[in-house]
This record gives C-alpha cells, structure tokens and sequence, in this order.
C-alpha cells in the first residue's frame, strides 16, 4: 500500500475535518501517501483531488463541515459514473480509499468496490446515527448537544408563556437524533418513525399534563415523522394551548465538534488506516460496546440499525 484516497461524502458532519486530519497524519506515519477526493464522489468522477500532508491538514480539528467539501452525487448511482471513478482511481495509482460518511456514501462505496480491487474502508460520520455496525457515528454527539442547547432555551419561553412546542429534528428517515435529543431535554413526548404514535395519544398526554398542572411542553419530533406543521396545528386546535412550531433546521449539521465526535473521528481513523495497512477492505469501522471494531461494508449497508426503544420507555417515564 503506497498511496491511498480520502473522500467525504453524503450531508456534513462535525469531526468529518478530525477525521481527514486523523486519516492524513497516521497514514503518513506509515509512509503512505494521502490525495484527497473533493467535493464528495463527484471528485472522483472528475479527477479533482489535492495531496494531504500532516501540514496541510493543521488547524482543521476544531472546525465543522469538511475541508474536502462534500456532495450528494446521483451521477455515482449510475453504472457509468462508478467506472469512472475506478478508472480515476487507478490512473492515480491509488490502492486504498477511505470513505467518510453515511449510509447513502456506504452504497456508494459498495458499488465502486465491485467495480475495483481498490480495498475500501468506511469510516461513519452523519449526524443521523443510522448506520448498522456502529453504536455512534461521527458528528452525531455534537448534533445531539446543538439541538439540547437550542431546545433548552426554546424551554424558558414555553415555560414562561404556558405554551407547548413541537421542535423538528434531523434524522432522515430514523429517529436516533430525536429519541437521544427527547430524552436528554427531558421532552414530554418524543416522536420518531419507528413508532407509530396516534395524535390522539399525543393530545392525551397533553391534556393528561395540564390536569397534573404542567402548562407547558416539548414535543421533539423527529423530521421522519411527516409534517409538524399539520401536527402543531391539530394539537392547537384541539387542546387550545397555544402550540409553536420551531425546525432547528441545518444548525444541527454545523459547527465545532465535541471532544467525543474528534475522539470517535480519530479512532475510526486510525482504524482505517489499520485495516488498509492489513489489506483488508470493504469493511466500515465502529464503536461497539465501547470497542473500536469493524464490519462488513455490504452488512452494513443492507442491515437497518435498530433503534433502542428501551430508551423510549425510559424517556416517557423521566418526562412525568
Ligand atoms: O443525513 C444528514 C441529514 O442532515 C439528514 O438529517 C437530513 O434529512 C438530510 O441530511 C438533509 O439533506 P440535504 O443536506 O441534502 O438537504
């Protein structure tokens, strides 16, 4: 292994910049030379890339987004696009890439792996903690502590006006981010589309409240759950509190890491560049159970990560 490949892909994550950092310098370490691919996949489609040294990669461990930039490519679904960025690979003389980001990249990496013999590690960073074969992902505990100190402040003004809020959270389809954000804001209702929740239950809950005397509430709804906007509105119309909608939007994608997200990113590194110095390939690497472990890029994208709903259960109870 004399050169390898590092790209970021798929939405933004805090710590993805620790991570390039992380995957330049150990790498360096073992006398491989590093060219990262910007601009997401399109970088390899287009041959776009710049070499990365210990130096070049100074002074980026503390900044959110990602120096390589990122996209979401549609042309790399197509036969064609994945060829290519195999040819690139190879005219580059490129034996090992480093994938860095989420399930969408995954498949993607998937794809160009069975277009090449390029060995390929994934190293998860998407704030939505959906990926099988990791307990955590990079970016997702900053996501986490971004949304609590927004809804903590939302808090104030829905105590202070007696009013209930339902707070939109990222999370694509999964509700990893609403369920961990619901319950560490102690969230009188948490919703996320694993779990079906009738607005009936959700109106009970409140009514139930304000006859225990509690005039005010949030409700975190993951964005996976269909529209809050509709449900703000029939909350309101049937309880007559006053209800406000808040989206905390993109805010949630943004800014510095955590220790946790720079120390998850640097560990998923360095295991990276373990697997590739060992020639093993087409694994992603994770946290499991505390352990820095790695599993199979293809039974990570075609397994769904299941959610906990112990944790659920648990929240409903805090929030009584
Ligand atoms: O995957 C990260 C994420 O922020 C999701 O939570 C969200 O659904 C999606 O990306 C938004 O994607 P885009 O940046 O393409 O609008």
């Amino acid at each position: 292994m004399k050169r390898i490949g590092v790209v970021t892909s798929g939405g933004d994550a805090p710590g993805m910049n620790a991570a390039i950092r992380a995957v330049a310098r150990i790498a360096y370490s073992k006398n491989f030379q590093v060219l990262g691919f910007e601009r997401g996949w399109k970088g390899l489609l287009m041959n776009i890339f710049k070499p990365l040294t210990p130096r070049s990669v100074g002074g980026i461990l503390q900044l959110g987004g990602t120096i390589l930039r990122t996209s979401r490519c549609p042309q790399f679904r197509k036969r064609e696009g994945i060829r290519k960025a195999a040819e690139n690979l190879a005219l580059n003389n490129v034996d090992g890439l480093v994938v860095i980001g989420g399930n969408g990249s995954f498949e993607g990496a998937l794809e160009l792996s069975k277009e090449t013999g390029i060995l390929i590690v994934g190293v998860p960073a998407t704030i939505d903690n959906d990926v099988f074969g990791t307990d955590e992902t990079i970016g997702f505990d900053t996501a986490v502590n971004t949304a609590v100190t927004e809804i903590d402040k939302i808090r104030d003004t829905a105590i202070s006006h007696e009013r209930i809020f339902v707070v939109e959270v990222m999370g694509r389809t999964r509700g990893f981010l609403a369920l961990t954000v619901g319950l560490t804001v102690g969230a009188e209702v948490i919703l996320v589309p694993e779990v079906k929740c009738k607005t009936e239950s959700i109106l009970e809950i409140i009514k139930e409240n304000s006859a225990k005397g509690k005039r005010s509430g949030i409700i975190v709804a993951a964005e996976g759950i269909g529209d809050t906007r509709k449900l703000a509105k029939e909350i309101e119309e049937d309880t007559g509190a006053e209800v406000r909608l808040s989206i905390l939007g993109y805010a949630q994608r943004g800014g510095n890491p955590t220790a946790r997200s720079r120390l998850l990113a640097s560990l998923f590194a360095n295991k990276a560049i373990e697997l590739l110095s060992e020639k093993k390939g087409n694994r992603i690497v994770g946290l499991q159970k505390g352990r820095i472990t790695s599993v199979e890029l293809e039974k990570s994208c075609n397994t769904e990560k299941p959610l906990d709903l112990n944790l659920l259960w648990l929240a409903n109870i805090l929030a009584t």
